[in-house]
């Protein structure tokens, strides 16, 4: 079927900010939101409950994602009756999502799952692999990224927030570990090209990248 929805993909490494700032762009366009990511955490806690190995258990993963029932609703993230926004932000759950992002066939069996949020209104979307594998017809493709330094200084203010006793070398360690897994796997690895619209965000505001990918998308229908 012809998707005739406007779709904005922004993909990048972790902590790099997509989500809040994926989040309130699609509130700004008044878009729907969907966070890739979330999906192969909700996988991940599945596989960790399960105690199953991509090595030694991968059909039974894929056949995990047929079943699974994941809904996203105003109140977070469930899996049948269960909330578990919070419990797919724990590290380990984010590391093995990784793990999983790496084979193909667990991502093949995803992609009509995240294709299926376009069907019903416009969407902005943040991943790894939004503008490059799933959605590559989007309107507008946004990389966005940060130093790893920045980045681990983020994630060690949240957690700190959360009243989590954590190290600033280890979070450093896992966001470097993990852009190495991210970037350098066969499949979908996190990556952009001259399509996409690079934004270092460093050194600027969640406001001032949301108002840029605003100016960016209105620029774009303009021209389009
Ligand atoms: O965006 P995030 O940190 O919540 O994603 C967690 C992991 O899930 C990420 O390290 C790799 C995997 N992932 C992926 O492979 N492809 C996506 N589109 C989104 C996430």
């Amino acid at each position: 079927m012809l998707n005739i929805y406007k779709i904005i993909a922004i993909d990048g490494p972790s902590s790099s900010g997509k989500g809040t700032i994926a989040k309130l762009v699609a509130q700004k366009l008044g878009f729907d939101y969907l966070d890739s990511g979330a999906i192969y955490r909700a996988l991940a806690l599945l596989v960790i409950k399960n105690e199953l190995t991509v090595e030694k258990n991968l059909m039974q993963i894929v056949s995990l994602i047929t079943t699974m029932k994941l809904s996203f609703t105003q109140d977070g993230v469930f899996i049948d009756n269960e909330n578990i926004s919070a419990k797919i932000r724990e590290e380990k759950t984010g590391m093995m999502a990784s793990i999983l992002g790496k084979n193909g066939l667990i991502r093949e069996n995803l992609l009509n799952f995240q294709r299926s949020f376009a069907l019903k209104n416009n969407l902005v979307t943040d991943g790894r692999d939004m503008g490059s594998v799933v959605f590559p017809q989007a309107i507008l493709k946004i990389f966005l990224t940060a130093s790893a330094e920045k980045r681990a200084q983020r994630r060690f203010n949240q957690l700190q927030l959360l009243g989590k006793s954590v190290k600033m070398e280890s979070i450093l360690r896992d966001i470097i570990l993990r852009d190495e897994q991210d970037s350098n796997r066969e499949v979908a690895p996190l990556t952009h090209d001259s399509r996409y619209k690079l934004l270092d965000n460093t050194s600027l505001t969640i406001e001032e990248c949301v108002s840029k990918i605003v100016t960016w998308y209105n620029d774009t229908i303009r021209c389009s």
